[in-house]
């Protein structure tokens, strides 16, 4: 090939000197070794790797020009950079495994799980509508200065029946046929049991309410249930008279309902005397929603007070009427099958 005269003259082609290549050599482990060391990540070494070892890299560049060396020279250089090829291939490992290392502490560092953090997507429960009413029912009474006792829902005849003045074939006992546990035995009828069971360890004056579960021999529908729920209500003390019952009933269902239509009616149980049931008006007719009345002297009398001087007056409210008029219920039955997309309305 004739050669032609260019003003950039290059060295392509020309021989190099052994010593040129060993001060490249050099030179190459010095900015090789730098950047190992500064590499951050697994990627950017991988890709020094390539750049400093792979087949187009830096070090095979410098093995290429060793082809123009005289003979025996190039085993020299040879030697030298194969040295130079473990050297990094050494530090690039060491660095790989350092950088592993450093990313799983730095992961550690950053995920350190808080054990006393709160727990995120469990759904949180609600009460159910039922014991809410029974809550707020129970809580007015107590800003009036009433205090909670309970009874057990297992009684026997002379708690639900005979001490209330319901006498064995007596007809009251006809409105409320129960489940019977054996002989003397029975799931209570209504939560009137605990008046007598409080008076007998309290004397007067006595103001409590009494929530709880009650069973009837009922069939179901949209208004019956075998198993439904009362709030007793009992005030006993001296000169106390219908006006205080009414008074305090009227002063209840104001603080539940606000404005809602009230009638008492006149009625008929056993332990009181007076008696009266109480309707609210609600979607154009009349619902009642409580029994009460004036302790009824034999009651009291029973219990070896003396009717001369105590006096007091009783109910017992139906939970489920309160809670269906309050929410708009139409249906009992909606509050004891658990039907989530009906509770999780309240
Ligand atoms: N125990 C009655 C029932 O379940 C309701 C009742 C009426 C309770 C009058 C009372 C009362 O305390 O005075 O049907």
């Amino acid at each position: 090939m004739p050669k032609v005269f260019s003003p950039y003259p290059s060295d392509v082609g020309t021989s190099i000197s052994f010593n040129q290549l060993k001060v490249e050599l050099e030179l190459l482990e010095v900015e090789a070794e730098k950047e190992i060391e500064n590499a951050i990540d697994a990627d950017s070494l991988e890709k020094l790797r390539v750049n400093l070892l792979g087949k187009k890299g830096r070090l095979s560049s410098v093995l290429g020009a060793m082809g123009n060396l005289p003979g025996p020279e190039r085993p020299l250089v040879g030697q030298r950079a194969n040295v130079l090829k473990k050297q990094l291939q050494g530090l690039i490992a060491e660095r790989s495994q350092l950088l592993k290392t450093k990313l799983l502490a730095d992961l550690v560092d950053k995920e350190t799980i808080d054990v006393t953090a709160p727990p995120i997507g469990t759904p949180l429960g609600k009460r159910h509508p039922l014991i809410r009413t029974t809550e707020e029912i129970v809580d007015l009474f107590c800003g009036l200065g009433y205090t909670v006792a309970e009874g057990p829902e297992v009684e026997n005849d002379h708690y639900n029946f005979s001490a209330l003045n319901i006498p064995e074939n007596h007809p009251a006992r006809d409105m409320q046929d129960t489940f019977y546990l054996g002989e003397n035995l029975l799931l209570r009828t209504h939560t009137s049991p605990v008046q007598i069971r409080y008076l007998e360890q309290n004397p007067p004056p006595v103001r409590i309410v009494s929530p709880g579960r009650v069973y009837r021999r009922d069939s179901v529908d949209s208004t019956h249930s075998p198993v439904f729920h009362q709030v007793e209500v009992l005030a006993i003390d001296e000169n106390l008279d219908f006006s205080h019952l009414r008074g305090t009933v009227m002063a209840f269902l104001k603080a539940f309902f606000g404005d809602l239509p009230v009638r008492f009616r006149a009625s008929y149980f056993p332990f009181t005397e007076p008696s009266a049931e109480v309707d609210v008006q609600w979607r154009g007719r009349w619902l009642e929603v409580m029994g009460c009345g004036m302790v009824d002297p034999a009651v009291l009398q029973g219990l070896g007070l003396d009717p001369d001087r105590w006096s007091g007056f009783a109910a017992g409210l139906g939970v489920e009427r309160f809670c269906m008029v309050r929410h708009g219920i139409d249906d009992i039955r909606r509050l004891y099958t658990s039907d989530l997309r009906f509770l999780e309305q309240f």
